[in-house]
């Protein structure tokens, strides 16, 4: 089939190069001419585990490929998906310009029926948004064309996108039309095989979907964060509690970590949006004010166990961090809790040396070269002369440290775990100031 992608991001291009891979032929329309030319070349903008290989196979054979001509974008697909970014507005909504100038462009361009895809996470009546902005434009053309606006979400993690695109758990599609549903059985039946991942609804129930679902796994976070705190005040471990409550099949092991706070693009802009969206229709979301204001508080956690040990003030200290990115497998920092730690750690004086496996470089574009900031080449180098550890991600690589060495090379044996990664008795018995999430420290 003939599909065409609106917006290089991580949706867009992940999207892309797995339809490309099943068969499909593929056209990603971005404006960015750099990103375009660099994919090309096969210059991949983002980590992502197996996505180089991918991208660069199929645009090799030919069925990917990557232009900045809208026109020749418009023309191309059946299937127009329009994956732009859509980033919070001032107050938090999500805003819309990008995706609503792609649905005019589609709309000034196109001589026979499309059908227009959200993957984009966007607030209910989004789709009405993208027809009535269609409408327009081909009123303004003077022409009648048949289209669809079809809800299609896309539920992909960071670190694990293609594997999640390859093998989704569920194909949500809001449509108002049944004789859409054909092209799109169409378009995912590789994926579709062996049992129905297909769930249709109408449009709206499918883009609160996306939502829903974001918001339940934040709330499931803070809500163990929430308990991590009262474990901490009441001397029990939330490891074990995690434990114990996960073997309950109906709560279930996924996202009951307690932690430094949950990060990335999607949970705290979701979050914010829906609150938005609720109160514009006159609802107070009690419960998402709260998913919100506990993770805002778990990212102060790390700081505030530091301000205890070293005191509130920091001159002349320097932190051993390891992990930037706001979780494992990508160098996205975006909402990072290592963000909000370096920044309380600057403020009162101290220098950080930051070692992550991938985000180094999105480190260095963030806050550029600054005194207080030494990006290291290794975990051990970050050690070096540093009055104490961090941990903000839990990548693999930090998980099996040698202690004795950290103990040699820090000037204080103190570690400070923002993911809770080891036994705490193990790490007392070796000597070492453990400070964890909601285990009693
Ligand atoms: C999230 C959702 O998991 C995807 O299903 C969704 O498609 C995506 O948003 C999106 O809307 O595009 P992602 O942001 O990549 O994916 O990251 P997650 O793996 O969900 O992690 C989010 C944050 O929660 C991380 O900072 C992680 O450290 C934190 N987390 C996760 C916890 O603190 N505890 C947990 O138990 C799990």
């Amino acid at each position: 089939m003939k599909v065409t992608v609106f917006g290089i991001g991580y949706v867009g291009l992940v999207q892309a190069a797995v339809l490309a891979e099943v068969g499909h032929d593929v056209m990603c329309i971005d404006v960015d001419e750099t990103k375009v030319e660099n994919l090309k070349k096969g210059n991949i903008p983002i980590y992502e585990p197996g996505l180089t290989p991918l991208v660069t196979k199929n645009y090799e054979e030919g069925r990917l490929n990557f232009s900045t001509d809208a026109r020749l974008g418009v023309e191309h697909g059946t299937m127009q998906f329009i994956a732009v970014g859509t980033p919070p507005d001032e107050d938090g909504s999500a805003d819309l310009k990008y995706v609503l100038a792609v649905a005019r462009t589609i709309a000034q361009h196109m001589t026979s029926h499309k059908v227009v895809l959200d993957k984009s996470t966007v607030p209910v009546g989004t789709a009405e948004k993208v027809r009535a902005a269609m409408d327009e434009t081909l009123k303004s053309r003077g022409v009648e064309i048949p289209f669809d606006v079809v809800s299609n979400p896309e539920f992909l993690k960071e670190g694990a996108a293609v594997a999640d695109c390859k093998r989704p758990e569920r194909i949500v599609v809001g449509t108002d039309n049944e004789e859409v549903v054909d092209l799109l059985r169409e378009l995912y039946e590789p994926f579709n095989r062996n049992h129905d991942r297909m769930i249709l609804m109408d449009i709206r129930s499918a883009e609160l979907t996306k939502y829903a679902a974001n918001c339940m796994l934040a709330t499931k976070i803070s809500f163990m964060n929430e308990i991590a705190n009262l474990a901490e005040h009441l001397g029990a471990d939330i490891e074990k509690v995690r434990q114990g409550i996960g073997s309950d099949s109906r709560i279930g092991y996924h996202f009951i970590y307690a932690g430094c706070g949950y990060g990335g693009s999607c949970f705290p802009k979701d979050v914010q949006a829906l609150i938005r969206t609720a109160q514009q229709i006159g609802y107070e979301p009690r419960l998402l004010r709260a998913v919100e204001d506990i993770n805002d508080d778990q990212k102060q956690k790390l700081p505030q166990y530091i301000a205890r040990h070293f005191g509130e003030d920091l001159k002349g200290k320097t932190f051993a961090l390891w992990g930037l990115s706001f979780k494992p497998n990508t160098d996205d920092m975006r909402e990072a809790s290592s963000r909000v730690l370096m920044e309380e750690l600057w403020k009162r004086g101290a220098t950080v040396q930051a070692y992550d496996p991938e985000a180094m470089d999105e480190t260095q574009r963030i806050y550029g070269h600054r005194d207080d900031l030494r990006l290291m080449g290794t975990k051990e180098a970050a050690l070096h002369k540093a009055d104490a550890l961090i941990i903000c991600t839990e990548w693999q690589s930090f998980r099996a440290p040698d202690l004795e060495f950290i103990q040699q090379t820090l000037n204080q044996p103190v570690i400070f775990d923002g993911r809770n990664l080891f036994d705490p008795d193990r790490l007392s018995r070796r000597g070492f100031t453990y400070y964890a999430i909601g285990r009693g420290a």
